[in-house]
């Protein structure tokens, strides 16, 4: 018998989903409303490296950032406002936690959507103290009065409040303290311009390759103390889709079933039964993603097709589609974005055990 949480309606729930992410969605999909909540934050939070001595990959950021944080500290200055962008679950919110450790300053965590008044931005700001965090996550959905008051706390760590309306509207100046501004988001192409301008470094994530997502499943084995070989390892990493938070959801995963079955290590063969129960096949492909390129080429003939008509003949959300299935399709290869819409490439119909159309094949040349 597997646990309850792993329940049928629960698979699905192992995509790699923010738990924010997952609230909207409840509201909007209705695939998502048939799922459980994803596995819990305390779950994430345990599993989260503290240090850039244990984040693994995206060597060129995290060189940046920790030379960035060496030069602050030498200098006994506060750090430079930093924007991390990328897809979900690739560790912006670690880093931003990191950042704030090697500082060894206090960290805020806040989210565009949810400073709704300047007077709930005012109350965070000013609780900050010198050198401080506040870390926004979901920059992009922040509103656009909020961010004009955004600018000159960023500039010139001062935020001018207007209290009252009609005749007796006053200003109210308040002196913030010098603090960083650690901005995430899953849209960079959403940040404004003037927003964006206004930090001193920008960072883009990108997917984990094959070796580091195996790495980062042995670290997560261990913490979670149970026993994985290599190939074990490996063998969970081809089907994450380079995304940290998915493999720590699959390790979970294969761990319950490891354990069920009272085998005790996970090894190959067992991490590959296991996943074979989730339907994700050896490229990381959940029945969804099948769904988005069957759609695409049999009911569109290959495309192009719009957005919107891909998903009502996929059954699926559009907001969906496009932040959590098409950034891999897309960067594996399988869907292109063209001006007309979704266009599927010669790869996508091999997935699907078809001869790809001239029209394809020459899609990837
Ligand atoms: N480089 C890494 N090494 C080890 N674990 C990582 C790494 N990056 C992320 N993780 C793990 O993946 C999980 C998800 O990362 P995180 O919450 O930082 O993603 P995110 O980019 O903030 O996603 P979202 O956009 O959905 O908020 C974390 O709990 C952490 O355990
Ligand atoms: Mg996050």
């Amino acid at each position: 018998m597997l646990p309850d949480a792993w329940s049928a309606s629960s698979l699905v729930a192992l995509k790699n989903r923010t738990v924010r992410n997952l609230a909207a969605d409840v509201m909007k999909s209705s695939r998502q409303s048939m799922k459980p909540p994803e596995p819990d934050a305390a779950f994430e939070i345990s599993l989260r490296p503290p240090a850039f001595s244990e984040f693994t990959g995206q060597v060129k950021v995290r060189e940046r950032l920790e030379l960035m944080v060496e030069a602050a500290k030498k200098r006994g200055d506060v750090l430079e406002h930093i924007l991390l962008s990328g897809p979900s679950g690739l560790g912006k919110t670690t880093l931003a936690y990191i950042i704030a450790n090697a500082m060894s300053v206090n960290i805020k965590n806040t989210s565009g959507p949810v400073i709704e008044k300047a007077g709930e931005l005012a109350g965070l700001l000013t609780s900050l103290e010198k050198g401080d965090v506040l870390f926004i996550d979901e920059i992009h959905r922040l509103q656009p009065a909020i961010e004009e008051y955004l600018y000159p706390a960023m500039e010139d760590y001062r935020l001018d409040i207007i209290i009252d309306q009609g005749p007796q509207a006053r200003s109210l100046r308040l002196n913030l303290p010098k603090f960083t501004l650690i901005g995430a988001t899953t849209r960079a192409g959403m940040v404004s311009a003037p927003l964006r301008s206004r930090f001193g470094m920008t960072a883009r994530l990108d997917y984990y390759n094959a070796e580091e997502m195996q790495k980062i499943i042995i670290r997560s084995a261990r913490l979670l103390g149970v026993e994985i070989d290599l190939a074990g390892a490996a063998e969970i990493a081809t089907r994450t889709r380079g995304t940290p938070r998915t493999a720590n959801n699959l390790l979970r995963w294969v761990r319950d079933y490891v354990q069920v079955k009272a085998e005790g290590k996970i090894t190959a063969e067992l991490a590959d039964r296991a996943l074979a129960m989730l339907e994700i096949d050896r490229d990381g492909f959940d029945q969804w993603d099948k769904r988005i390129i069957e759609a695409l080429i049999h009911k569109f003939n290959g495309g192009p097709v719009g957005l919107n008509s891909l998903a009502v003949a996929v059954g699926e959300e559009a907001g969906t589609i496009e932040e959590v299935n098409e950034p891999y399709l897309i960067m594996e290869g399988y869907i292109k974005r063209t001006t007309q819409g979704r266009v599927a490439t010669a790869n996508a119909y091999r997935k699907l055990g078809l001869k790809p159309p001239a029209g394809a094949q020459a899609e990837l040349l």
